[in-house]
């Protein structure tokens, strides 16, 4: 039984009505109104607004189940999460790498802008500068941050748990109330089951010993999970473990169900997706695996409110699924953990990928064989690495005095401080749009940039500076929906004609 493609695109498109599929001895069609007896489907209406979890969106005060992940160096910029947040979504501010005078001037502008509505800052944690996460913490409490997402964490810290815990409080009827919201992102199963558990009872009482909590709220901590929301992360850009969605995600479900069924908390953690979310249907996809909500990233930096370039969002405009690749990470530089970057019109991976296996093969700069030093300091550095140490000595003096300690005792570690002065530059030169240094740009990338692409040419949106966040936003949302109805269709034994499926533009804002 096979649909005409004026219904299949009905169905597709006009998602806020009810349909209904009407069969008869010769032919299948869809109706507005109920065909009595010859009726064999029903299809609902999907408004955008009802994909994913209604307690989602309660619990946050958004009208979508959607939020725009953090990028670093504000590339998620007070502009990005203020249009998301006036548009019924939400948006994770970057505040990583940010000095944080500058995180608490942008916190106070979002509020201004946004009043009531929601947003959210981003908490990253640093294992090799703790004193940045304590700080970040303190600047969210006295300012009222409501709603954080944490990210890069591998256990459960002291500071973490002192923004959540110091928010409980007691309720009408003893309930417990959640003043402080946390969506933990994490790419790893074993991670994740450390933000089902409640907060551990040693960093509570740690906190209850030192004043920072009341005995009643570390009481009330073994009635909440550590965190609200989970998002799940597969394959994405920046840091990643490169999983597939499909992999990660019902297993974690399944870790969420059995932890609700230890704990019985009066609200269930919500488990939501993450990376490559660039289409209608990734997000389809994500929401029919059981997704609470979905997450963008990458498609996000190529918009107008992104906090990066022109001519880095004109890049990224212009990538494929499979324009992007591993580099050297920054931040783990001497682990050898990586993330994911554009390939295409930079060779900043490349770059970054010698000086690692420069660190990996020598023990100090003055091992470098001096043909391979002059040739790095021409067209990498384009300086002499004495002058780049110096450079180090002023930065890491003000921010980390530690790291520099640890680089004046070891050949190797300033080798390793001095490689991560590219590393470091190269994520600001593009941010910046610095002239010269195009090729030495680092830009966080993950292949949903290039599904986005492939997706929208032909369209308006092709152009980087027609693309804006919450319209993007919009249309992912009204897309997965109207694949949704496709497929509930297909239940009911109809045949969806071909070519109504991958290429097509849902409406967006008007
Ligand atoms: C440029 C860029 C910077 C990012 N910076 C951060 C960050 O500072 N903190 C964080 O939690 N996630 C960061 N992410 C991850 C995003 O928040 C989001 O989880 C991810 O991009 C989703 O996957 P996708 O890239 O496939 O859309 C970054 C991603 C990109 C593309």
């Amino acid at each position: 039984m096979k649909l005409t493609m004026h219904d299949c695109l009905e169905l597709r498109d006009d998602i806020t009505r009810e349909l209904f599929i009407r069969k008869t001895d010769d032919s299948v069609t869809i109706t507005a109104e109920n065909p009595g007896s010859s009726l064999i489907g029903v299809i609902p209406a999907i408004p955008a607004e009802k994909l994913g979890s209604e307690t989602f969106r309660q619990t946050y005060g958004t009208k979508y189940a959607l939020y725009g992940g953090a990028m670093a160096n504000g590339i998620s910029s007070v502009q990005m999460v203020v249009a998301m947040g006036k548009a019924g979504f939400m948006a994770s501010f970057g505040s990583g790498g940010l000095p944080l005078e500058q995180v608490r001037a942008a916190i106070r502008e979002i509020r201004a802008e946004l009043g009531d509505k929601p947003f959210l800052v981003n908490l990253l944690n640093s294992p090799f500068e703790p004193e940045a996460e304590e700080n970040m913490v303190a600047l969210f409490l006295e300012e009222g941050v409501r709603a954080i997402e944490a990210s890069a964490y591998l256990t459960i810290t002291r500071n973490l748990v002192l923004y959540r815990v110091s928010g409980l409080s007691r309720g009408a009827g003893g309930k417990v109330q959640i003043g402080r919201r946390v969506i933990a992102k994490v790419s790893r199963k074993e991670i994740a089951l450390r933000f089902l558990a409640p907060p551990p009872a040693n960093l509570v009482d740690r906190l209850l010993s030192e004043g920072k909590i009341t005995a009643e709220q570390a009481e009330l901590a073994r009635y909440v999970p550590m965190a609200d929301d989970i998002t799940m992360e597969a394959d994405s850009g920046g840091h990643t473990d490169y999983r597939p969605l499909v992999g990660i995600l019902p297993s974690v479900l399944a870790l969420r169900d059995a932890y609700q069924e230890k704990f019985g908390y009066m609200e269930p953690v919500r488990i939501g997706a993450a990376g490559g979310i660039g289409t209608p249907a990734a997000a389809a996809a994500a929401f029919m695996m059981g997704a609470a909500y979905v997450v963008t990233g990458s498609v996000n930096q190529a918009c107008v409110e992104s906090g990066t370039s022109a001519y880095t969002r004109e890049l990224l405009a212009n990538a494929a699924a499979a324009d992007v690749t591993r580099a050297p990470a920054g931040d783990m530089f001497e682990m050898g953990v990586t993330v994911q970057v554009l390939k295409r019109g930079t060779m900043f991976a490349m770059r970054a990928q010698k000086l690692y296996d420069l660190y990996t093969r020598y023990d100090s700069i003055a091992e470098i064989p001096s043909a391979e030093r002059e040739k790095i300091e021409k067209t990498i550095f384009r300086t002499d690495l004495e002058s780049v140490w110096r450079e180090c000595i002023q930065f890491f003096s003000v921010r980390d005095p530690a790291q520099l300690e640890r680089g004046r005792k070891s050949e190797k570690d300033r080798m390793a401080l001095i490689f991560r002065w590219y590393l470091g530059r190269a994520s600001r030169w593009s941010v910046q749009g610095e002239k010269e240094r195009e090729m030495d740009y680092q830009i966080w990338c993950g292949p949903s940039m290039g599904a986005f692409n492939e997706w929208t040419k032909g369209t308006e949106l092709e152009r980087a500076e027609n693309r804006s966040v919450s319209d993007v936003a919009l249309r992912l949302l009204n897309g997965a929906a109207g694949l949704t109805r496709l497929r509930i269709a297909e239940l009911f034994g109809v045949e969806i004609a071909a070519g109504t499926a991958g290429k097509f533009m849902p409406r967006g804002l008007v």
